[in-house]
């Protein structure tokens, strides 16, 4: 049950949530939305669920043109961001609920609810008032109720944002088994990198009402599209003309090709870690990150002279943006806004 979206526009006012959105999501896959607050993820999925109608564009699903049809016949299944559940109905019924509507007979939703509490281990839970559950018990009781109806497509908004670092780590585990189990195409919207990195085949990246990037987490990962990307999945640092990833730069006690001079600042050992950070004359300091045990760092001192050179992904950092304020490239490490961003070629692979 494949998703297709193309040229999809919507505005609120004269603000543009999304911009031309080109996306195919293939069926059975596990796809992670992934961008900063106000990206437009929210507004993508819920286009997509129609729940919000677009100003401009299509939304094909399972090969049927679902522009105009409404949300409740695109057989689609939705947690939302802030999910509230029917708080005086039990979790049995609460699963229930998509399929009492439907007038399904009695005997098979019994049957229904009680595959699906099991599926989400909530069988012990089925009695219970959605207040009687821990926040991550209940993010699964709504992922149950979405399944219910058996939908064609499951469109998650943050299903786990509300919860703790522990308990969504659990549960993304938790979400990508399930995943295996029904084999359900499957959108999830995340800001969190590791949360996209770790669980999707797919990952589409958002931001400013735009895709940057589609791929799969290796491809995101080794192949940014652009600054925003790589910046996005972690740190940087400016290197020879491009951007790196602090662990990609490599140290170097002679001249190489490829390699740049430059003198030791500081190195500081943090954990397993050990960050460097170098001066290259005239274009600024460099951060390098490397392990305790490196020994290519362990006995430089302030002062002395080394080689850097890239060993992963350089990506050309965008151009200055006119107007913008300070109308210069954020520094490395910032946050990019929005307007920064751009579609700039990745100049380096990744070595084999
Ligand atoms: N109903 C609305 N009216 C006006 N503006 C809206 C509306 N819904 C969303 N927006 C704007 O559209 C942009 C995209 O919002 P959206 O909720 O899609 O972002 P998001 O990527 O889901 O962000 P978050 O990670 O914070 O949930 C935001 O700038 C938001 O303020
Ligand atoms: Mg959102």
């Amino acid at each position: 049950m494949s998703i297709q979206v193309r040229g999809l526009t919507k505005r609120f006012g004269s603000f543009v949530a999304l911009d031309d959105v080109d996306l195919t999501v293939r069926s059975g896959t596990l796809t992670a939305l992934l961008g900063p607050s106000g990206g437009g993820k929210t507004t993508l999925l819920r286009v997509v669920a129609g729940l919000e109608q677009a100003d401009a564009g299509t939304v094909v699903i399972d090969d049927r043109d679902a522009t105009r049809v409404p949300a409740r016949r695109r057989d689609v299944g939705f947690v939302f961001q802030h999910y509230a559940p029917f708080g005086h109905l039990s979790v049995a019924r609460n699963v229930a609920f998509g399929l009492e509507i439907r007038k399904r007979p009695k005997a098979e939703i019994a049957a229904r609810v009680d595959e699906l509490l099991h599926l989400v281990h909530l069988e012990a839970f089925a009695d219970r008032l959605p207040s009687e559950l821990s926040g991550g018990q209940r993010q699964r009781m709504a992922l149950a109720r979405a399944l219910a109806v058996e939908p064609k497509v499951l469109l998650l908004d943050e299903p786990f944002g509300a919860l703790d670092a522990t308990v969504r780590k659990e549960l993304r585990q938790w979400l990508r088994r399930l995943h295996d189990e029904v084999h359900v195409t499957t959108v999830f919207v995340t800001h969190d990198q590791a949360e996209a990195l770790e669980v999707a085949d797919e990952i589409v990246v958002v931001n400013g009402g735009r895709v940057e990037q589609v791929g799969t987490p290796d491809e995101i990962y080794d192949r940014p599209a652009n600054e925003f990307v790589m910046r996005f999945l972690g740190p940087t640092t400016a290197l020879g003309g491009g951007l790196v990833r602090p662990h990609d730069v490599e140290v170097l006690g002679s001249a190489e090709p490829g390699a740049v001079e430059a003198e030791v600042g500081s190195l500081r050992r943090v954990g397993f870690e050990a960050r460097l950070v170098a001066h290259v004359p005239g274009s600024g300091d460099v951060d390098v990150l490397g392990s305790r045990s490196d020994p290519a760092l362990r006995d430089l001192r302030p002062g002395d002279r080394v080689w850097l050179r890239a060993v992963g992904p350089v990506v050309d950092p965008s151009p200055p943006v006119p107007d913008a304020e300070g109308s210069e490239a954020a520094a490395p490490g910032e946050p990019v806004g929005v307007a920064a961003s751009s579609r700039a070629p990745v100049r380096g692979g990744v070595p084999a």
